[in-house]
C-alpha cells in the first residue's frame, strides 16, 4: 500500500489525508481479489520501520485501522473472509488490540479468502524470531539440528498457518518504487513482482486485474530450464497460475453478498 504520503503531498494535502484515501481503497481491492479467486491476500499496512513516523501520523493510521475493522467486520464475516495479522502485534496500543483481537477471533474459522494485514511487520524480524525459537528447541534437545529443514523453518514463521498458501505468487508494490522493503522475504522467494507506477490511493480493482493478468503471462520456471508446461509434470512444483477466465468461473459464485455489502 505504498505511496499514500506522496499522493497527498503532490496534491497539496497533508500526508494523513493520503492514508485516509488509502484506507478507503482496501475494501474494493479485497473484494476484487476475492472475485478473481485469489486465495490469500496480504496487505503491507505498517512496517517495523514505520514506528519512526511522527506521532500524529501514527495516530491517524491506528484510527483508520480501527475504523476499517468496525465498519467492515460484518461484511467480512458474511463473505467468509478469514482475517489474520502478521507482525509484532504486541507493540500495538491497547485501543487497537481491543478491536483487532476480537475481530480476528470472530473471523478465524472462516474458510474463504485469507486476508492478512501485515502490521508492525518486518521480514527480517520474523526470521530472527523463528531462528531464535528453533535454536531454543535444538539447544533443549527437542529438535535434532539435521531436522532444521526449509519446511521446519517455514513452520516457525508468522505465516505458518497458511500452509502452502504462505508461498507468495505475486507481489504488487504500488507507487513506482522497485524494492522489497523487508516484506515476506522467505515467502516471496519465487514470487513474481509487479510495480505499478500509481500510488496506492489511486489503485483501483482494474489495476489489480491488470497485475494478475501480467502475472498470468509470466513464465514461472522455479529455477528449472523449461517452460512452466513441462515443469508442471513434476510432483510438488506449482504450474503457472490459471487463466483469468478460468479463475473467474471458479470463484464467480458466492461473492455477490460481499460485493453488495462493500459497496
Ligand atoms: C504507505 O504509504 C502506507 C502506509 C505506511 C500505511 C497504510 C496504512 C493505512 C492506510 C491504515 C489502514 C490500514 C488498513 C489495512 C485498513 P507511505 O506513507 O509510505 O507513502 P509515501 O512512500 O508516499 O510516503
Amino acid at each position: 500500500m505504498d505511496g499514500n504520503g506522496r499522493w497527498a503531498q503532490r496534491r497539496g494535502y497533508p500526508r494523513a489525508y493520503g492514508h485516509v484515501r488509502g484506507a478507503s481503497r482496501v475494501k474494493a481491492i479485497v473484494q476484487e481479489a476475492d472475485r478473481l479467486g485469489v486465495k490469500a491476500l496480504t496487505l503491507y499496512a505498517f512496517s517495523t520501520e514505520n514506528w519512526g513516523r511522527p506521532e500524529p501520523e501514527l495516530k491517524v493510521l491506528w484510527k483508520l485501522l480501527k475504523r476499517f475493522l468496525k465498519k467492515e467486520e460484518a461484511a467480512l464475516a458474511r463473505e467468509n473472509v478469514r482475517l489474520r495479522v502478521i507482525g509484532e502485534v504486541e507493540r500495538l496500543g491497547k485501543d487497537v488490540r481491543e478491536i483487532l483481537d476480537p475481530a480476528i477471533e470472530r473471523l478465524s474459522k472462516n474458510t474463504g479468502i485469507q486476508l492478512t494485514f501485515a502490521v508492525s511487520y518486518g521480514s527480517r524480524r520474523e526470521l530472527a524470531f523463528a531462528m531464535r525459537r528453533i535454536a531454543e528447541e535444538v539447544a533443549a534437545g527437542r529438535l535434532p539440528a539435521e531436522e532444521v529443514t526449509e519446511e521446519r523453518i517455514q513452520s516457525y514463521l508468522w505465516t505458518a498457518d497458511l500452509g502452502e498458501l504462505s508461498d507468495v505468487d505475486l507481489v504488487i508494490r504500488t507507487s513506482g518504487e522497485q524494492r522489497v522493503s523487508n516484506f515476506l522475504l522467505w515467502q516471496a522467494a519465487y514470487a513474481e513482482f509487479v510495480f505499478p507506477e500509481i500510488c496506492w490511493p489511486d489503485f483501483e480493482p482494474l489495476h489489480l486485474v491488470s497485475a494478475v493478468e501480467e502475472f498470468g503471462r509470466r513464465d514461472r520456471r522455479f529455477g528449472a530450464v523449461k517452460s512452466s508446461h513441462s515443469i508442471g509434470e513434476a510432483p510438488g512444483l506449482k504450474t503457472s497460475y490459471p487463466a483469468l477466465e478460468e479463475r473467474e468461473s471458479i470463484h464467480a459464485t458466492g461473492t455477490e453478498g460481499f460485493n453488495r455489502d462493500l459497496e
